[in-house]
């Protein structure tokens, strides 16, 4: 008895700690959640009903805020700005128009409720940072916790207080534009970078002036749209849904996110924004979360288009039924909530809960002891592309470079190499580095491949260089296929002339920028333009050449890969793009990227992922009537999980302390992995399970768990996972997440498909 009540005394100590430290990490340190509730009901009862509804609507700053609003629209929108009828806005930045938006509701509405101001800061602010997916490939938490820091007091000192980020959308579709703004293609990866962001951004306090509050977008299921088509129909089973697109969402709930945005798409037939079982029953009640849903732009009145709604009255009705608590610029709550609650078709109690939803968050931030803490001139100043923060640009851009083929090691450049070329359409771009989600950076701000080179070129080496195309010649911001240059090759003669005469080319091709981001989808994800020829005729001039790819989605670079003698995946890196490549074909840094997403042979094998389901019929001998394509191979060029390093790095295999389990038991899986080269380096130790049978079907493999690991030449370290009862489970045929008794298979290695394998049972 004596025994049972110390142990109820140490569970309770232990569940008050547990909730203490998420509590702190939500309302601030030492502060009691339950004082916020108190102080958003005393606000609440102070609200009218437009009050109310006004704290739901959330204003695009259309106009200059610190001009006069021209137009009937801004003029309109002025007006209830100082009626204190809105309750956020996006698209306001800078200390001196924040503040100024801020003071015309503090000075003019009744209640005084303070603005929480809200912007895209999906890669950095103005100091920027690799492209998202391209950040992944650095399978690197702790470092994608400190960019989303950094970028979180950039925002922050701008007076800036909520960003939309991190997109954690699983995508397994290049052709989709904004395969770009996620962490690639599996469930659990997303999750974990999910996590390290939301931290990253929000910190210990959301009431720290330099932390702002993060975004889980987009809720749900927009990164599997039908052929890769942005905002197109998508239609998944629940299983999918739960088992490959829920998980990061979940996790980010878990981890205190402060808002969710919900998604453009449907789901089979219902869209997102009107989805209950999606925003109230899962989110809200069933995941016990307790933040707002901002709708994404518009996507409550775009319930009309949709066809399921008639008007902005019913799609408000819809949209608020379901859980939307914030409107985006869409006009539905603002011109139809308050009739619905006054006929009745709309309890005031759903207003309510969505109103101290948002309220609790201003409270959170800090916004009602002081709304202009967040305004500090001289803070902005120093903040903003500081010094420090350009070396964590530049530490994240090496980091998430990719070495995808290495021939004879001719990278990293070796002594005897006197004379470079950098040539291609991309090789001085200053802004393509800085990504389609590019915040507040300044135009042609990144160090450019050319200049990178030069800064870290060896003294007596000559680096010279040539465009050799233009890759497109419209304007930028957006890459239209009439504007890309599809005839103009009167570049390539000075291109083959220097290629000709240099030691090493390095060959500058892929994507601008705005090739990928939202409404950049595309039916071909090769070279745009000449760059093939240009490839071809640069190959053709020098046996020494290493592409150096620049892109924001998987392509198809199949036909080029076969031509070069090495490939470094350098996505688009931020700020720092230059130095960083140089620091990895220099050798100064030994690139430890792996893609979080497969490379496919060609665009028809898309959507292309590793961790498919097996079918009826996997395989087939001579047979044509199996699962498979009669021009193609089905597997990837470069798998997800894959990269290579200067060096070399040698498995032993793997040891299980038992070989079955049981519930809340569990195995210990050690590994052994050596250093054999002769340089230190880092690898990415990966491990995927294959559950065998399933109550449904299961995929060949499934990423459980990853450690990446420095090791000196010739070192060996032994690393160990655990497998437990939550690793092996999923969403079943019950409907809830569980392990199945069965046989599994377990691989540890260095990509997803070249792994030690060994198998265990639970039972
Ligand atoms: C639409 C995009 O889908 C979303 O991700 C973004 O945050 C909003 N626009 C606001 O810019």
């Amino acid at each position: 008895m004596k025994k049972l009540l110390i142990l109820i005394g140490l569970i309770s100590i232990a569940t008050l700690y547990a909730f203490n430290a998420e509590s702190d990490k939500r309302f601030g340190k030492g502060k009691d959640p339950k004082d916020i509730d108190r102080k958003v009901d005393s606000v609440l009862a102070l609200m009218t009903l437009d009050e109310k509804i006004g704290q739901m609507v959330q204003y695009n700053g259309s106009w200059d805020v610190t001009g006069p609003a021209t137009g009937t629209d801004n003029k309109k929108k002025l007006e209830n700005l100082k009626k204190g009828l809105v309750g956020s806005m996006l698209n306001v930045t800078s200390v001196k128009n924040t503040r100024e938006a801020q003071r015309i509701i503090m000075e003019n509405s009744r209640l005084k409720i303070p603005l929480i101001f809200a912007y895209d800061v999906i890669h950095g602010y103005q100091t920027m940072f690799p492209v998202p997916l391209g950040e992944s490939a650095s399978w690197d938490l702790e470092l994608m916790e400190k960019t989303a820091r950094v970028a979180a007091r950039e925002t922050a000192a701008s007076g800036v207080h909520w960003t939309f980020a991190p997109m954690m959308d699983v995508s397994r579709d290049a052709r989709w534009g904004r395969i770009m703004e996620g962490a690639g293609e599996d469930p659990y990866l997303n999750s974990k970078i999910a996590v390290a962001r939301i931290n990253g951004f929000q910190g210990e306090d959301l009431s720290d002036p330099l932390t702002i509050a993060a975004c889980a977008k987009h809720f749900a299921g927009y990164g599997f749209a039908e052929g890769g088509r942005d905002y197109n129909t998508v239609n998944i089973g629940l299983h999918e849904l739960h088992n490959s697109i829920l998980p990061p969402f979940k996790a980010a709930a878990d981890a205190g996110v402060a808002t969710f945005m919900n998604s453009f798409n449907e789901i089979d037939g219902v869209p997102a924004t009107a989805s209950k079982y999606l925003q109230r029953d899962l989110l809200k009640g069933k995941w016990g979360w307790d933040g707002f849903i901002v709708s994404d732009w518009g996507s409550i009145a775009e319930l009309i288009p949709h066809g399921v709604a008639a008007d902005k009255k019913q799609a408000a009705e819809m949209a608020v039924k379901a859980g939307s608590d914030m409107d985006m610029e869409g006009g539905a709550y603002e011109s139809s909530l308050r009739e619905l609650v006054e006929n009745g078709e709309v309890e005031e109690a759903l207003i309510d809960n969505s109103v101290k939803r948002i309220l609790r968050l201003k409270f959170e931030l800090g916004l009602f002891d002081d709304p202009y803490k967040y305004f500090d001139e001289e803070l902005e100043k120093k903040e903003l592309y500081s010094e420090a923060n350009q070396q964590v640009a530049l530490e994240a851009a090496k980091k998430s470079i990719v070495l995808l083929k290495n021939e004879a090691d001719i990278l990293p450049v070796k002594k005897g190499v006197r004379n470079i070329a950098v040539i291609g359409p991309l090789a001085d771009d200053k802004d393509s580095p800085l990504g389609n989600w590019r915040a507040h950076a300044v135009e042609n701000s990144a160090v450019s491949v050319l200049e990178g080179i030069r800064n870290h070129a060896p003294e007596g080496v000559k680096v010279s260089y040539a465009k050799g195309a233009e890759l497109s010649t419209g304007k930028r911001g957006f890459l239209d296929p009439m504007s890309i240059n599809k005839t103009d090759r009167s570049g390539f003669a000075e291109a083959v002339k220097l290629a000709g005469e240099a030691d090493l080319v390095f060959l500058v091709v892929g994507e601008d920028a705005y090739q990928t981001g939202e409404g950049r989808s595309q039916t071909d994800i090769g070279f745009a333009g000449v760059q093939d020829e240009l490839i071809e005729q640069v190959t053709g001039a020098n046996s020494n050449v290493v592409m150096l790819l620049m892109n924001g989605r998987p392509m198809d670079i199949t036909a080029s890969s076969e031509k070069v003698s090495a490939i470094l995946e350098t996505w688009l890196l931020g700020s720092q793009h230059g130095n960083a490549v140089a620091e990895v074909v220099f050798g100064k840094y030994n690139p430890s990227g792996k893609l979080p997403v497969s490379f496919p042979r060609n665009v028809g094998q898309e959507p292309l992922y590793y961790n498919q389901k097996n079918t009826g019929r996997p395989s087939g001998g001579e047979q044509v009537t199996w699962s498979h394509y009669t021009d193609s191979r089905r597997d990837a060029l470069y798998p997800f999980g894959y990269g290579l390093s200067y060096t070399d790095f040698e498995y032993g295999e793997i040891s299980l302390d038992k070989n079955e389990f049981s519930k809340d038991g569990k195995i210990t899986a050690s590994i052994e992995v050596t250093n054999t080269g002769d340089v230190a380096g880092e690898e990415v130790v990966q491990l995927y399970l294959r559950d065998f049978i399933g109550s449904i079907t299961r995929p060949v493999k499934e990423l459980k768990a990853f450690q990446k690991v420095e090791l000196q030449p010739g070192q060996t370290k032994k690393l160990s996972f655990t497998i437990d009862e939550e690793m092996i489970s999923y969403f079943t045929r019950n409907k809830k997440w569980e392990a199945e008794a069965g046989e599994f298979k377990l691989f540890i290695g260095g990509n997803s498909v070249d792994l030690k394998e060994t198998g265990f049972e639970y039972k």
